[in-house]
């Protein structure tokens, strides 16, 4: 089992180059499923992406990989399993992701129920309402989902009772060759959504967009349709390393982003007293002396990100006074907190708000990481804290940071993998 181990109160500076978005990539692979030739550039080379990989060849599809150039090349060939079993999706609960195009393309799909992970049981019956919506026959047996449409899947106006990300997605990717108009409302707006329907338009799809509502021409995906896609940037990973700068960066500069989309990181960012500048792909970020306290709550974009919530918790440990962050998106996503008591945050819970007292020094310390976005919290109280840090458990980091130690080590950061 790998470790990491930081050496903390080392200043940083640097650039820091943002990898293509992880989120955006999973639902454009899956949504590959219903195009000919596909030439994806920018991917993060991180562990879900080889997950959500090996299940598409599982699937079917011909792949490669040019690790170097960050390239992955899909083939759709002619048999098709329609099949996404346990053992692909366990680990990897965008592989659901799969169900949509799978049966919209081909008229059924069984697909394993993801499991619940650290952060909450992470159901999908938004994403199975929806499809049921679009005719879908669905049943569940022995821990799979199995849907089918005979006829093909219609298009409709279907109205999501909360926000999801997953949902939204499956639902769009159901609607592409479904007969007919479909209306989406209420639905999740992440860029990763904006990045896929970029992708979709790019197959021949007519999609529109506009608030939170998405209208989509179902139509047949004329066949040996060749498309290249960049994927946008990662905005939680720029967002992580914003946090790293205002904590301990002499300068740090974030490049291959478009600050816009990072709005409302920034303005909090601001609002507690961080330096920070941009331009047009770039940001620049120092660290920060007296921080103010804040409250914050986690929402759908384009408010607070839930992936950012952890992170910002390590800035509010140094802010003065009492800081308070309201988990609204996942029931169970305060796994770092105990960790970073360890450490000697001053920390308290009380119904989904997490009260945070500031300035604390923090204490290196022997840590766990319990989930992806926990373990990089970890990440970042160990470079601020006194002596070292050893985090356990870091395979929860490889599934979604790419190079993480490589681009710290670039900023001078003492931390080492063993
Ligand atoms: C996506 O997960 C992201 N993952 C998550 O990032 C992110 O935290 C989340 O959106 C929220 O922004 C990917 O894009 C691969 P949701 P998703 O459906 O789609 C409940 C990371 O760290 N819900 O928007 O699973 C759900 O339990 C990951 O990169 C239902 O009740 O999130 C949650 O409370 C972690 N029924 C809320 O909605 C459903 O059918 C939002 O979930 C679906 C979701």
């Amino acid at each position: 089992m790998q470790k990491l181990s930081i050496k903390g109160k080392k200043e940083l500076s640097g650039t820091i180059f943002i990898s293509g978005s992880k989120n955006a990539t999973l639902p454009i692979l899956a949504a590959s499923i219903l195009a000919d030739e596909v030439k994806l550039s920018k991917i993060p080379l991180v562990k879900d992406i080889f997950t959500m990989i090996e299940l598409l060849r599982f699937i079917g599809i011909k792949i490669n990989i040019d690790n170097n150039s960050k390239v992955i090349k899909l083939k759709n060939k002619k048999n098709i399993k329609t099949l996404a079993p346990y053992k692909l999706v366990k680990t990897m609960r965008a592989g659901v992701l799969v169900l949509g195009p799978l049966l919209t393309k081909y008229k059924k799909a069984k697909v394993s129920l993801p499991g619940g992970c650290a952060i909450g049981t992470r159901p999908v019956d938004l994403h199975l309402f929806a499809l049921k919506r679009l005719g879908a026959k669905i049943k569940i047996k022995d821990g799979y989902i199995i849907a089918e449409a005979k006829k093909g899947l219609k298009g409709t106006k279907i109205n999501f009772p909360s926000i999801s990300v997953g949902a939204t997605e499956n639902a769009l990717l159901a609607a592409i060759e479904a007969e007919g108009k479909t209306v989406l409302s209420n639905c999740a707006i992440e860029p990763e959504i904006f990045d896929l329907i970029k992708f979709l338009k790019k197959l021949g799809s007519k999609i529109q967009i506009s608030g939170r509502k998405i209208s989509i021409i179902g139509n047949k995906i004329k066949i040996n349709k060749k498309i290249s896609h960049e994927v946008i940037f990662d905005r939680i990973e720029a967002g992580t390393y914003l946090v790293a700068g205002a904590l301990l960066g002499k300068k740090i500069i974030l490049k291959n982003i478009n600050p816009k989309i990072l709005n409302c990181e920034i303005n909090i960012l601001k609002k507690m007293g961080v330096k920070i500048t941009k331009s047009k792909s770039a940001i620049t970020v120092f660290k920060s002396k007296n921080l103010k306290k804040i409250n914050i709550l986690t929402k759908p974009y384009p408010g607070f990100p839930t992936d950012l919530q952890a992170q910002i918790m390590v800035l509010m440990t140094q802010a003065n006074g009492k800081s308070q962050i309201k988990e609204n998106i996942f029931e169970n996503r305060f796994m770092h907190v105990p960790e970073l008591k360890r450490m000697g945050a001053k920390v308290n819970i009380k119904n989904q708000t997490a009260s945070i007292f500031g300035p604390t020094n923090l204490t290196g310390a022997e840590v766990m990481a319990t989930d992806l976005r926990a373990s990089v919290s970890l990440v970042l109280a160990g470079l601020i804290a006194e002596d070292k840090t050893i985090i356990n458990r870091i395979y929860h980091l490889d599934r979604g940071y790419e190079k993480l130690e490589s681009k710290l080590k670039k900023c001078k950061a003492k931390i080492k993998r063993f």
